[in-house]
């Protein structure tokens, strides 16, 4: 959600936090700030509203601090405001701090320390953080620290041992000038190394030109960093050494490359995005393998049931997977929604297989489904976007999309490369298990190889699709109808729409429409029709005829030869396999989405009230 950048070198830190926040920015943008060691004080600086702001702060430019910490921020406790922006001072203002997640316990904490004398300025949550630390500073087991960097690390682990919930937390003090503290527990924090300097983020890409060196902070694990040295601590304090990772992103994929947007940019990527994601997977005429995996036929003969458990568009993927596993695998395969999956104590054993799908690794219910699945013994899988993530961490297996990285807060170019990985994955488990005509597989393989092409040519021919955004871009609601497969996209279709658009709409499997639905559609309403699945184009005709009849105007996305036209606009798309054909038929509905917001002069990459990750329940 909130995003985290933290620099200590001999540069002027100002300019590097505000740049990385810029980049960070598609994870909260409500307010932000920035806070610098300078020669005797720590100076914050904060305000509402976008980054940018930050350049007319007046003194900012002044500002010549080597150390700092920054942050931009999604409200969750107290409105967007200058005063619950971050960093957060304590009442000495020798403590400051910045953090990501949600202090569930933060009211009794902040009672605690009223009644010791301390008070509030903010709404928030996390002011209770540097307050704590400036608490447990003056009052803590002195003796047994060495030194001030020891006892100001002493202060912060006292802090956080108070904390329920999730955070990531960067920690900078008068005391310790030449130092910043960082933090973790469910929400991400990496440390990039540098010569002689060092960088903090809460993602990768925010900090990428600097350096490829990382080390990604576990849960519960604490560092102390100073330019030319990072130490790391375990839970009770005890120092340990912690490997680096290598991160291979190529840095100029997290910028915009010359499009208006990064949404655009992410759409128009699909085509190598998907390729990346097949990589070495397979070829024509060989079997699937995965470096990354090893499923024996043994384990999976004894597995009677799949979970895909996922939120959002991630969800959507899981819907197409269902399909998939099914069909290619015959093993009974539910989806399931994360954040009721956690609750609704599902029947899970060791001969279950829970398969998690989040591109961005961190959303917190998908991560506590895991955890959840694991308790009970099911085996668990994670597909991820973000090499190192709390989901790939904790899961048993993990395999990565190498989709690159997604800015944008409406995924795209990650739901085609989950789709792509989870029909390996099937065809994969289906050689393993013997359980699908080997030229069934074959013929899937060659489908999916084709798609990048089969997406340029639908890239090629934007303009139908600008021109329907255009005559449709000012109405209230929309329904987007499909059955089977199509019906899983029309609900990420429908989603997409909403996100960016802020346009109402809903997506119904075609069939079920007539049992209430239908009472919505009056004259004029847009309705979009996919019809992919030649086995069922009578049937959805016959449901989009229907709304036709009671004056609904219909965009139909198709890769057949429809029977009747009279359609007010008709898409067509490449055909290929129904159980992959999302991965074709979403992208006209992205661009649909992307020109209606467009068109309305929004915010196509950064939607109001959302998050790009969402680390809090
Ligand atoms: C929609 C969207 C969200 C995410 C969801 C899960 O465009 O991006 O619905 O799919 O928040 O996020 P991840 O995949 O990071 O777990």
């Amino acid at each position: 959600m909130c995003g985290i950048v933290g620099y200590i070198g001999s540069k002027k830190a100002t300019p590097i936090l505000i740049d990385g926040l810029m980049s960070l920015e598609y994870r909260g943008y409500d307010s932000a700030g920035i806070a610098t060691i300078e020669k005797d004080a720590i100076k914050v600086m904060k305000d509402k509203g976008r980054v940018k702001n930050l350049y007319n702060l007046d003194g900012i430019d002044k500002l010549s601090g080597t150390v700092g910490i920054a942050h931009t921020r999604w409200a969750t406790h107290g409105k967007p405001s200058k005063e619950n922006a971050h960093p957060h001072m304590d009442n000495s203002g020798k403590f400051v701090v910045v953090h990501n997640g949600i202090i569930e316990n933060y009211a009794d904490l902040r009672d605690f320390l009223i009644s010791k004398g301390y008070t509030f300025l903010s709404e928030t949550d996390t002011e209770v953080i540097p307050n704590l630390i400036h608490y447990y500073y003056t009052n803590g087991p002195v003796s047994v620290l060495k030194d001030e960097s020891e006892k100001f690390l002493g202060a912060v682990k006292s802090a956080v041992y108070d904390l329920k919930g999730s955070y990531a937390i960067e920690a900078i003090s008068t005391i310790c000038p030449d130092e910043v503290i960082v933090v973790r527990k469910d929400s991400p924090l990496v440390i990039g190394k540098a010569d002689g300097e060092n960088y903090i983020a809460s993602d990768i890409p925010a900090i990428l030109k600097y350096t490829k060196e990382f080390y990604l902070l576990d849960d519960n694990e604490f560092a102390i960093i100073k330019s030319n040295n990072i130490r790391f601590f375990d839970n009770s304090l005890v120092e340990h050494n912690k490997a680096v990772k290598n991160i291979e992103w190529d840095a100029n994929a997290a910028g915009k490359d010359g499009y208006e947007d990064y949404m655009l940019k992410e759409i128009f990527e699909q085509p190598t995005s998907i390729r990346e994601t097949i990589g070495s997977r397979f070829r024509l005429g060989e079997k699937c393998s995965f470096d990354d995996i090893e499923i024996s036929k043994e384990y999976l003969e004894n597995v009677n049931r799949i979970f895909f458990v996922a939120c959002g568009t991630a969800m959507h993927a899981g819907l197409v997977g269902k399909n998939l596993m099914e069909k290619l695998c015959h093993i009974p395969t539910e989806v399931d929604i994360a954040s009721e999956f956690r609750y609704r104590n599902p029947i899970i054993d060791e001969h279950t297989l829970c398969i998690y799908i989040s591109q961005s690794g961190e959303t917190a219910d998908t991560i506590a489904a895991l955890k959840l699945a694991k308790s009970k013994g099911a085996k668990t899988l994670a597909i991820s976007n973000v090499i190192g993530s709390s989901i790939t961490r904790e899961a048993d297996y993990s395999i990565y999309t190498h989709a690159g990285p997604e800015i944008a807060v409406a995924s795209t170019k990650a739901y085609t490369s989950q789709v792509v990985l989870v029909a390996i994955l099937a065809m994969h488990f289906a050689e393993i298990l013997g359980s699908s005509d080997k030229l069934e597989i074959e013929s899937l393989k060659k489908d999916i190889i084709d798609l990048p092409s089969k997406i340029e040519q639908i890239l090629d021919n934007t303009e139908p699709i600008k021109d329907f955004a255009k005559k449709i871009y000012t109405e209230k609601d929309m329904f987007f109808l499909g059955r089977g497969t199509d019906y899983s996209v029309a609900l990420e279709g429908s989603l997409k729409l909403k996100e960016i658009s802020y346009i109402h709409s809903e997506a119904y499997a075609a069939g079920e429409l007539k049992h209430g639905p239908i009472a919505l559609i009056e004259n004029g309403v847009t309705v979009i029709g996919i019809v992919t699945d030649k086995n069922l184009v009578e049937k959805s005709i016959s449901n989009i005829q229907e709304v036709i009849t009671r004056g609904a105007k219909t965009l139909v996305i198709t890769n057949q030869i429809l029977p009747n036209n009279n359609f007010d606009y008709v898409i067509n798309i490449p055909e290929t396999n129904p159980l992959i054909s999302p991965i074709l038929s979403v992208v006209p509905m992205q661009l649909l989405s992307y020109y209606i917001s467009k068109f309305k002069g929004l915010d196509v990459d950064k939607p109001r009230n959302l998050a790009k990750s969402v680390t809090v329940e």
